[in-house]
C-alpha cells in the first residue's frame, strides 16, 4: 500500500502536468513555446534536475552533452578544456535544437552554456525568451560529486576551466544545489506556475505590449483599474479576446496582481505619462520588496524618471525608463525599445525586452541600454522632436503639391509612392501615402479632418531641452509651433480674408521639391542627434549614437531609409557626427529655390525655411552676431571679444 503522502504528492504531481499541458495548449492558440535551460557547470546536476523536471512538464528532454561533436568528447577525456573554437559547431547544433523545439511545445534542455556569447548563440534567431534555470553551488561541493560519478567523458580536473569560463546571467531562475534535485524541482515548478511578467495600464499600448510578450510565451498577469461603469474586468475581457493572452491571468486588484507574480517581480507600467505613474507607485509600493523592477514605458518626462529612481532606490527597488515606439501595431508586433536606468535591472530583462523589440535588418533586436538615469526617456523624447520635424516637412510638401502646384490627392500620393521606392523611404511616408488614398463613402478623409495639430508634450520639452543645452534645434522648434500656429483657427480665418490667398502655381520642378525635402530631413536628423551628444556631455550618460540609430532603423515611428544610412555612416564614424553627409550633398539650391517660390507663393513652410536658415548660418564664416555683442555690451557692459581673438579676452567700450 502506498503511503498516504506519496499518493497526495502523485495527486498534486499530476495536477501539475495538466495545469503546464493547459498553459501549453493555451500557448498553441497563439503563441509560441518556451525550452527551458537548466544551466550549470559540469556536475551541477543539470542532467538529473532536467530529467526529473521534463517528466514533472511533460516535455521532452536533451541533453546539451548529447550535441557534442565526437572531437570534442575526446579532448575533454583527455582533460583538455574546450576553446571557444571548439565550441562553435556545438552552440550552432543546440541553437538549431532549440528552434525546433520553440516551434513545437517546448523542451527542457541541460546545457552548460558558461559564457554570455554562448547563451546569445543558443537564443539566436529565438522568437521567444529562453527560460534560464542556473544551477550554482560551490567548488568544493561538485568536486565531490564529479569524483563519485562513473561514465562521465568530463573528467573532475576540468571543473576548474569551468569554473573560470563561467559568467552567471544576471536574468534566470538562481538555484544553489545544495536543497537536492526533489526540492530544486518543486522550486523551479513553483517558479513557472506563476506569471513571470506583470503590465499594469491595459490601454492600447499596453495591451498591445502584454499580447507581444505572451505571444513570445511569457507568462504575464495583466492589472487594470476598475472604474465602475468605465472600465470593468479590462483585463479578463483582454484575455478572453485574445488567443495568445489564454494563459495570462487577469487582476483588478492591484496587491494580489502584485503577490501573483515569481520573484523578484517584473511590472511594465503602461499608464498615462505625469501623475498617474507616481500614483500607481505610490499603490503599488506596499506590495512590493527589494530587489523588484519596475519599468515605465510611457512618454515620461527623463526628470520625472530621475527623480523616480532616486525615490525607489532607497527601497532597494530598480527602475527603468522604458521609451517604446512604433504606436499600437508597433507594441504589438515589435516596437523600438529604449530603456535606460538601472543596468543591473536592464541585464535581468534584456532577454525579454530584446524578444519583444523589432528586429533590424541583420537580425539584432532594436532594443539596447541606453544608459543611466532618465536617458531612455529623454532619448524617446528627442526621438519624438525628430518625429514632429518629420511630420511636417511631409504636411509642407504635400501642402506644395496640393495648394502652390494644384496637384489632386491621388497624384500627390502617386508621387510620393515614387519617392517611397528610393533615398526617401521611410514609415511616415508610407502612412502619408495611404491617408492620401483613404476614402470613405467617396469622400477622401482628410479633407474632412479640422486643421488643427495637437500635441502631448515630448514636442515641447525636446524643444526646451534643445534650448538648455544650446543646440539650435530649429526644425523641432518650427514643428512644434506649426502646431501651435494652427490651433488659432479664428484669427487665421479672419486674417486670410485680408489678402492670404495662395497665389498658385509654385514654381518647383517634382525632382527639386524632393530633393529639398530630402535635405531638410537630413538636416532634421543632424539636429536630433546634436541635441543627443550635447545630453549625453551634459549628463555623462555615454549615449551610443552608432547603437541608437541601430534602434531606431525598424519599429519606431522614424524608422527610414535615411535612418539606415545614418546609422551605417555612424558605426563607421564612431561617435562623430555625419555633418559632412548633408554638406556635401548638392540639394542647397533646391532647398533655396523650394523656399523662395513656396514663400512667393504666399505658401507658410516653416520647416524648410528654418532648414535653409540653418544651412546658411552653419555655412557663413561671417555672421551679424558681433551687432548682437555690441548691443548687449552696449547696454548691459557684458562685454565682447575681438576678432583676432575669438575666444580669448574680454573687452568692453563705454559706447557713450
Ligand atoms: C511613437 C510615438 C508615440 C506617440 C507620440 C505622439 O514613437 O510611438 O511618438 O510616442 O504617438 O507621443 O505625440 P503627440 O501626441 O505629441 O504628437
Amino acid at each position: 500500500m502506498p503511503e498516504l503522502r506519496e499518493v497526495r504528492d502523485g495527486v498534486v504531481s499530476n495536477i501539475r502536468k495538466l495545469l503546464f499541458q493547459v498553459l501549453i495548449l493555451g500557448r498553441k492558440s497563439g503563441s509560441v513555446a518556451r525550452v527551458h535551460i537548466i544551466m550549470g557547470v559540469s556536475g551541477s546536476g543539470k542532467t538529473t534536475i532536467g530529467k526529473s523536471l521534463s517528466e514533472k512538464l511533460g516535455l521532452p528532454f536533451y541533453d546539451g552533452d548529447d550535441f557534442h561533436p565526437p572531437a570534442n568528447k575526446t579532448k575533454m577525456k583527455a582533460g583538455i578544456p574546450l576553446s571557444d573554437e571548439d565550441r562553435q559547431e556545438w552552440l550552432g547544433a543546440m541553437n538549431r535544437l532549440i528552434l525546433e523545439q520553440s516551434r513545437q511545445d517546448g523542451a527542457v534542455i541541460a546545457c552548460s552554456a558558461l559564457k554570455e556569447k554562448y547563451r546569445l548563440a543558443l537564443s539566436k534567431q529565438l522568437e521567444s525568451p529562453l527560460s534560464w534555470i542556473v544551477l550554482r553551488g560551490d567548488f568544493e561541493l561538485i568536486h565531490d560529486r564529479m569524483m563519485a560519478r562513473k561514465d562521465h567523458f568530463m573528467p573532475a580536473g576540468l571543473l576548474q576551466s569551468q569554473f573560470e569560463a563561467m559568467e552567471y546571467p544576471a536574468y534566470g531562475m538562481h538555484l544553489s544545489i545544495e536543497a537536492g534535485p526533489e526540492k530544486l524541482v518543486d522550486a523551479i515548478l513553483d517558479y513557472l506556475e506563476k506569471p513571470e511578467f506583470g503590465l499594469v495600464g491595459l490601454g492600447v499600448m499596453g495591451k498591445s505590449l502584454a499580447r507581444n510578450l505572451a505571444s513570445k510565451g511569457v507568462r504575464m498577469a495583466l492589472f487594470n483599474q476598475y472604474v465602475p461603469g468605465k472600465e470593468e474586468k479590462v483585463a479578463e475581457k483582454a484575455i478572453a479576446a485574445f488567443p495568445e493572452l489564454a494563459s495570462s491571468r487577469g487582476f483588478e486588484d492591484l496587491h494580489a496582481f502584485a503577490d501573483s507574480l515569481s520573484r523578484p517581480r517584473n511590472i511594465f507600467l503602461m499608464v498615462p505619462a505625469g501623475p498617474p505613474v507616481d500614483a500607481v507607485i505610490q499603490q503599488l509600493l506596499p506590495s512590493l520588496s527589494p530587489g523588484d523592477i519596475l519599468m515605465d514605458g510611457g512618454n515620461s518626462h527623463f526628470e520625472d524618471t530621475d527623480r523616480r529612481i532616486s525615490m525607489l532606490s532607497s527601497y532597494d527597488i530598480h527602475y527603468l525608463g522604458i521609451g517604446v515606439s512604433g504606436g499600437e501595431k508597433g507594441a504589438l508586433t515589435g516596437p523600438s525599445i529604449m530603456p535606460g536606468g538601472s543596468r543591473e535591472a536592464w541585464e535581468k530583462l534584456s532577454p525579454y525586452l530584446s524578444a519583444a523589440a523589432a528586429r533590424d535588418k541583420h537580425g539584432q533586436a532594436c532594443c539596447t541600454y541606453i544608459g543611466p538615469g532618465g536617458s531612455g526617456h529623454f532619448v524617446k523624447m528627442i526621438h519624438n522632436g525628430i518625429e514632429y520635424a518629420e511630420m511636417q516637412l511631409l504636411a509642407e510638401a504635400y501642402w506644395i503639391l496640393r495648394e502652390g502646384m494644384q496637384y489632386s490627392p491621388e497624384r500627390i500620393a502617386d508621387l510620393f509612392d515614387r519617392w517611397n521606392q528610393g533615398d526617401a523611404a521611410g514609415y511616415l511616408l508610407e502612412i502619408t501615402i495611404k491617408i492620401l488614398r483613404f476614402k470613405q463613402d467617396g469622400r477622401l478623409v482628410l479633407d474632412e479632418i479640422a486643421d488643427i495639430g495637437g500635441s502631448k508634450g515630448t514636442g515641447s520639452w525636446s524643444l526646451n531641452a534643445a534650448a538648455q543645452l544650446g543646440v539650435p534645434a530649429n526644425l523641432i522648434g518650427e514643428a512644434l509651433f506649426a502646431r501651435y500656429l494652427s490651433s488659432f483657427k479664428e484669427a487665421r480665418t479672419e486674417a486670410a480674408k485680408q489678402g492670404g490667398t495662395v497665389s498658385a502655381p509654385v514654381q518647383v520642378s517634382e525632382d527639386q521639391l524632393h530633393e529639398a525635402y530630402q535635405l531638410a530631413r537630413w538636416i532634421n536628423h543632424h539636429q536630433g542627434l546634436e541635441v543627443l551628444k550635447a545630453a549625453s556631455n551634459q549628463y555623462g550618460w555615454d549615449l551610443k549614437l552608432p547603437e541608437l540609430t541601430r534602434i531606431w532603423t525598424n519599429g519606431c515611428i522614424i524608422r527610414s531609409s535615411l535612418m539606415e544610412t545614418l546609422s551605417r555612416a555612424l558605426m563607421g564614424a564612431g561617435q562623430a557626427l555625419p555633418a559632412h553627409l548633408f554638406l556635401v550633398r548638392d540639394h542647397r539650391t533646391a532647398l533655396k529655390e523650394v523656399v523662395v517660390m513656396a514663400l512667393k507663393a504666399k505658401l507658410a513652410i516653416p520647416c524648410l525655411s528654418a532648414s535653409l536658415n540653418y544651412l546658411l548660418g552653419l555655412s557663413s564664416a561671417d555672421s551679424p552676431a558681433n551687432l548682437i555683442q555690441a548691443q548687449r555690451d552696449f547696454f548691459g557692459a557684458h562685454t565682447y571679444r575681438k576678432k583676432e581673438d575669438p575666444f580669448g579676452k574680454a573687452y568692453h567700450t563705454e559706447w557713450e
